[in-house]
């Protein structure tokens, strides 16, 4: 099969990183015999550098006309003393927008070689840790009216509609049956008004799920049972601002920021897929990036948007057994180990698919 990927290699290490997880898909191709053709173009920095703008229409467009997107990652302290309607992070706030992407997906695991990056103690993790974060991406209070009063007083409006909850719920649901068959639905019910429909309505669709089980946490508790026993959860279905603070708190758990995949997805198998940090501007340049974290979230862009599961479980496998056998990038290496470049990490990756 033929398929069209843009990519938005971005800022920092955005291109490097980029580089080595289609140096990866190129492996699986030509493996499967399937055809993968990269579209460029621009946002953030690079963007607002080349044309004015984090994310100019063009770029919309490619995005639009591809079967998927990657991403690298975007910003950086060039671009810091932009006004907020400039700044890079808009582009990506804006390309989520335009192409309606509403659940973002981050799956949290503990990759057996790198136990011991994991900070919690071992009886913590003895049941494994093998999670997904499912976090509503268009709504919730990110997206509420805002403004200050004369006296300075803040105001955001925190919203939830029944369609926003519905949809995210359904697509909690089906991806825990193509896993453990759990989701754990994470409000703050006991206070808030949006979190009482939150809840509702995935009690209310949980009802077409009979075979999937489901329990009820409220955030609090959720953030702590996240570090008592992280072994309970196989989907953590939750809003906008719950979720962006639980899925940073899963991803650490795990270790290595560069070791962690996303994927943002939304009606149709269009989807973007991008690691979950940041552009590493302290490193950028130097061929010491962590690749994995990009070539994870291209494996879930095989998953996802492709349908193509034998290929996504090769790229897995490849990269855990790089990991196996002990090939390191500097963010996960121990002292005394040998430390790759971000070639040299793809490069290992590649010829174990
Ligand atoms: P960061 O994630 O870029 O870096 C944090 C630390 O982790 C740094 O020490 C960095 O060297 C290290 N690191 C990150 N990715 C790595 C990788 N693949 N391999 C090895 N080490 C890695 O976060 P920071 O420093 O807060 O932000 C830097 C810039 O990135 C800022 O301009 C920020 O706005 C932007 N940013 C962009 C994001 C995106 O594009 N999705 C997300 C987060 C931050
Ligand atoms: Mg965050």
């Amino acid at each position: 099969m033929k398929y069209a990927i843009a990519v938005l290699k971005g800022d920092g290490i955005g291109p490097e990183i980029v580089a080595e997880a289609q140096k990866c898909l190129d492996e699986v191709a030509k493996r499967f015999g399937h055809e993968f053709a990269y579209r460029e173009a621009l946002v953030g920095g690079a963007a607002i550098d080349a044309c004015g703008t984090p994310l100019p229409q063009e770029t919309i467009d490619t995005c639009l006309a591809c079967d998927s997107v990657i991403l690298g990652a975007v910003g950086g302290p060039k671009w810091d003393g932009l006004p907020a309607e400039m700044r890079p992070e808009k582009g990506l706030l804006g390309i989520r927008k335009e192409l309606g992407l509403f659940v973002n997906l981050r799956p949290a695991k503990l990759h057996a070689p790198l136990a011991d990056a994991c900070p919690l103690k071992p009886e913590r993790i003895a049941d494994g840790l093998d999670l997904v974060v499912c976090r509503e991406l268009t709504g919730d209070v990110y997206f509420g009216a805002k403004h200050r009063d004369e006296d300075g007083t803040g105001h955001d409006d925190m919203n939830y509609s029944i369609a926003e909850v519905e949809r995210i719920a359904h697509r909690a649901f089906r991806m825990a049956r193509q896993r453990q068959g759990h989701v754990t639905s994470v409000d703050k019910a006991n206070v808030l008004e949006t979190s009482r429909v939150w809840r509702e309505t995935v009690q209310r669709v949980a009802l077409e799920y009979p075979d999937v089980a489901v329990d009820y946490l409220y955030v609090d508790n959720a953030a702590m049972q996240l570090v008592l026993n992280p072994g309970q959860f196989d989907v953590i279905l939750t809003g906008n601002l719950f979720g962006d603070i639980l899925s940073d708190e899963a991803s650490c758990i795990t270790g290595s920021i560069g070791m962690l995949p996303s994927a943002s997805l939304g009606e149709t198998n269009l989807g973007m897929y991008e690691p979950i940090h940041g552009s590493a501007p302290d490193i950028a340049g130097k061929n010491k990036a962590n690749p994995i974290a990009t070539v994870l979230s291209t494996a879930m862009m095989l998953r996802y948007s492709f349908g193509l599961a034998a290929e996504a479980d090769a790229l897995e496998r490849a990269v855990e057994r790089v990991l196996e056998k002990g090939c390191r990038t500097g963010d996960i290496a121990k002292a005394d180990e040998r430390v790759l470049g971000c070639s040299d990490m793809g490069d290992a990756i590649a010829a174990e698919i």
